[in-house]
């Protein structure tokens, strides 16, 4: 049963500041596309890649990609995620047509270990169409109106963060895509696009290394990450 992986990689990285597109920011001396690519292909069980690069990037991602040994393929992104995303379901569509899973996989979440990625496509092989990676949150979280005031407390019991790679059968995800597009809907989670045409979604435990690279706060948290694994721990987590 064939595996691909889609590492949405076009985002401008607005909220980290650095003045290059996030993936291509540096942690130990490599880009976190590279590293989040690593890591996939270290989980043993994915058998093509295709990126979606920013369009000014393309060629100095594939350059950087080449280090990695993957089967990789970069496409051009698109001005939102799910763009990005449909991109690159399109050419997997075309590079692999027998690909029975895939996996979304953010080029934020570098240091996901590839265990994870493991456990999400052994349960989409277990027969599920979807499958998340989700961890309990240790904040009380409110929901607020467009002022700023408390409408709602969720029960925390019942609430998870989550997390990517997430696992589909091709077929889900291509429907969910497709519907999204035609409703005009844009989403920076691909489940919960699934979750729109009545498809459940399941999930695994998820971990915290595979937490987003989202603020410059985060990004000195991914440097300490990248630090704690000796090499020879790294790939076996
Ligand atoms: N992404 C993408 N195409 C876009 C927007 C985002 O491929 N048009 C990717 C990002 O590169 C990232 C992942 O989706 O790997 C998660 O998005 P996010 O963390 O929001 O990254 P950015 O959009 O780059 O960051 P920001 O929102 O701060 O600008
Ligand atoms: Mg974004």
């Amino acid at each position: 049963m064939s595996v691909v992986a889609l590492v949405p990689a076009a985002g401008r990285g607005e909220r980290l500041g650095a003045g290059v597109p996030k993936a291509l920011v540096e942690v130990g001396g490599e880009p976190l596309l590279v590293h989040a690519v690593r890591g996939l292909w270290r989980s043993g069980c994915v058998q093509q890649v295709v990126v979606a690069a920013p369009r000014s990037e393309v060629d100095v991602v594939t350059a950087a990609l080449a280090s990695v040994g993957a089967a990789v393929h970069v496409v051009i992104g698109g001005a939102e995620r799910s763009e990005s995303v449909k991109l690159a379901l399109d050419a997997a569509l075309e590079i692999v047509p027998d690909a029975e899973v895939v996996l979304v996989h953010d080029a934020a979440r570098a240091f996901t270990p590839p265990g994870l990625t493991a456990s999400v496509v052994a349960a989409v092989r277990a027969g599920a169409p979807a499958v998340i990676p989700a961890l309990p949150v240790a904040d009380t979280i409110k929901q607020v109106d467009a002022d700023g005031v408390v409408r709602a407390t969720p029960d925390r019991a019942t609430l998870r963060a989550v997390q990517t790679p997430q696992g589909f059968a091709v077929d889900v995800l291509r429907r969910a895509h497709e519907a999204a597009l035609a409703d005009g809907v844009a989403a920076t989670d691909d489940a919960g696009l699934v979750e729109r045409i009545g498809i459940p979604v399941h999930t695994v435990l998820g971990h915290a290394d595979a937490m987003k690279v989202t603020t410059p706060f985060d990004l000195t948290v991914a440097g300490a990450l990248l630090a704690a694994r000796s090499p020879a721990v790294e790939g076996q987590a």
